[in-house]
């Protein structure tokens, strides 16, 4: 049985491509088999970037797919280590379901108020709905200063949840690297690659768990 991580959230744009591209990468590259199932079919992110990897020949391939629902995405596990799901910007019941199948749920936000507000309350609905609170974490992203991840650090684990060790910074490479198939860990930048890998790093840990 392959251990799911989902990547979840109601915002767009928080990062959830982006992390799951990234602990796909890693966790190849540390020899896991690995699967990212896709569930934002209207868009398809992680598909176009899999599909500009492959193209210009970046090691380690992992291989994206996309699917409709989490089910679906898990029935297609088999083989595999780890099942990264990647999930869209939607409501909590589709949340909910996703939620559901993982072993871990990773939830990216930013550091404003605006961002931890709702954060906070959509995984106070998940552990309502019945997901234990100790598989839920949060991972801090598009953050703008060590004061302000401290900050919104301090608010999330007050809140009750864990917060992954590590945060991405808002920064343009980070983009640049995507557009061209490249996971976060991945940029020309070496110290970005290694802030990068300390958050992914800490999510590959809890999998170790
Ligand atoms: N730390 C960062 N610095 C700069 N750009 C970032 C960072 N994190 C994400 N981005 C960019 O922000 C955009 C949204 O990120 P991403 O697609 O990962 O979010 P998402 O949560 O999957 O969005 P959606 O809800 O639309 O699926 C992308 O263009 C991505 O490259
Ligand atoms: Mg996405």
């Amino acid at each position: 049985m392959a251990t799911v991580v989902a990547l979840v959230s109601q915002k767009g744009g928080v990062g959830k491509s982006t992390l799951s591209r990234a602990l796909a990468r890693e966790a190849a590259a540390g020899g896991l088999r690995v699967k990212v199932a896709d569930l934002d079919t209207q868009q398809g992110t992680s598909v176009d970037w899999h599909r500009v990897r492959l193209s210009v020949g970046l090691e380690p391939v992992v291989s994206v797919e996309a699917f409709a629902t989490a089910a679906q995405a898990l029935a297609a596990a088999d083989g595999f280590d780890l099942l990264v799901i990647d999930g869209p910007a939607r409501t909590s019941q589709a949340t909910l379901e996703i939620a559901k199948a993982a072993s871990i749920v990773v939830q990216p936000t930013g550091a404003s108020l605006d961002d931890l507000r709702p954060a906070v309350r959509e995984f106070h609905a998940l552990v309502k709905a019945g997901v234990p609170a100790q598989r839920l974490a949060f991972a801090l992203n598009r953050i703008g200063t060590e004061g302000e991840e401290a900050a919104a650090r301090a608010y999330l684990e007050e809140a009750g949840y864990a917060v992954l060790s590590g945060c991405l910074f808002e920064r343009p490479a980070y983009r640049q690297a995507q557009n061209e198939g490249r996971a976060v860990t991945e940029t020309r930048y070496v110290g970005l690659n290694a802030k990068a890998d300390a958050l992914l790093q800490s999510l590959i840990d809890r999998i170790g768990e």
